[in-house]
């Protein structure tokens, strides 16, 4: 059975470009392959959130995950700090990938032009993802466009590892949604839609129905009025023409020809949206008064992930010289 893997950010208001791109795709790898998935907080320190923030986000993420879908019981489901072993193969990582092909991530260039500090967490980021992939003999990663490169890296590390060291790590490949792999802000439609950007053009998951429906009603279109996919000359008719189709299983293609008329088309996208949305605000409601329950379930989560990480983490550093780390020493 092919393993999935893939993680996000708990950098709270997870919006729809996350749910198109990712989770929705998360959720339908369960049934016919072994998925992993996690709650990437050593992430989230590289831009030091407040910590209070950070704790929230994590739990909040994770019930959020659960409620779109993601299912602790067929799903291997935990947050990253809690299995030590990701930081440690990071630094393996670290030392295998260029840091010319670092500082080429775009990620990292349009992160650090927009921070007044950029710590050097931000610009090995990219190991760290590595190592979150590797560490379960991967075979899929399901994403968003905007991680295809820092995919593609991964890979680069694994094979020049496995050159070096002899066979080691699964090399994996990223899977990429062909529609809703890339939604862009509604209210500027160039840039892509983010939880990092304040914005109007923003939808979060669990915002009201109401808000939801505002917001694409305000959505920037042009001043013509046909209703054409052409995500270039016509960025924010293409944006709504994508989320609509990938709302509704089918090309933005085929969604142009059924609208003349704009105030229509943004009626009948918020209206998708919405059934997307509705049962999983109705289930986050609902897990979400119960915070023990949910770290129970990432406690059992983070106990599945060891087993693999451990093995993995085990066979890396075994192939790369290290000593086999020495049984602890019994207290006294
Ligand atoms: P993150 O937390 O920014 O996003 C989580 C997932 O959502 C996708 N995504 C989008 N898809 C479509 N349109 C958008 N506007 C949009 N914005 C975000 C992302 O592509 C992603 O799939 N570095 C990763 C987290 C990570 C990871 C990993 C992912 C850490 N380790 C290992 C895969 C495998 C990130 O910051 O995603």
């Amino acid at each position: 059975m092919a393993r999935v893997f893939s993680g996000i950010q708990p950098s709270g208001g997870m919006h729809l470009g996350n749910l198109l791109g990712a989770l929705r795709n998360w959720a339908a790898y369960q049934s016919e392959h072994e998925a992993v998935y996690c709650v990437v907080d050593l992430h989230a320190l590289t831009t030091a959130p407040d910590p209070a923030e950070l704790r929230e986000h994590t739990l909040a993420a994770a019930a959020l995950l659960m409620s779109a879908g993601i299912d602790p019981e067929r799903s291997t489901l935990f947050v990253q700090s809690s299995v030590g072993e990701h930081a440690e193969l990071a630094w393996m990582m670290e030392c295998t990938v260029g840091f010319g092909e670092l500082r080429r991530m775009t990620q990292f260039k349009d992160k650090a032009d927009r921070s007044d500090f950029v710590s050097a967490g931000l610009f090995t980021y990219p190991a760290l993802q590595a190592a979150d992939i590797l560490l379960y003999d991967t075979d899929l990663v399901p994403v968003g466009d905007d991680q295809r490169q820092h995919i593609e890296l991964c890979r680069d590390i694994a094979e020049r590892f496995n050159h070096r060291y002899g066979d080691t790590f699964t090399v994996p490949a990223h899977v990429i949604p062909e529609t809703g792999a890339r939604v862009m802000d509604l209210q500027n439609p160039t840039d892509k839609m983010s939880k990092s950007l304040e914005s109007a053009g923003t939808v979060a998951i669990l915002e009201e129905a109401a808000a939801v429906a505002r917001k694409f009603k305000r959505a920037v279109t042009d001043s013509e009025n046909e209703v054409r996919y052409d995500p270039v000359a016509k960025p924010g008719v293409s944006n709504l023409l994508g989320i609509l189709a990938s709302a509704s299983g089918r090309t933005p293609q085929a969604v142009a020809g059924e609208y003349t008329q704009y105030g229509p088309l943004k009626a009948d996208t918020a209206d998708a949206v919405n059934s997307l949305l509705d049962p999983i605000r109705n289930r986050y409601a609902e897990l979400s008064s119960d915070p023990a329950e949910v770290a129970r379930l990432l406690a059992a989560g983070a106990d599945k992930a060891r087993t693999t990480a451990a093995a993995t983490l085990k066979r890396a550093q075994t192939n790369a010289g290290l000593l086999p780390r020495p049984p602890l020493a019994p207290s006294s």
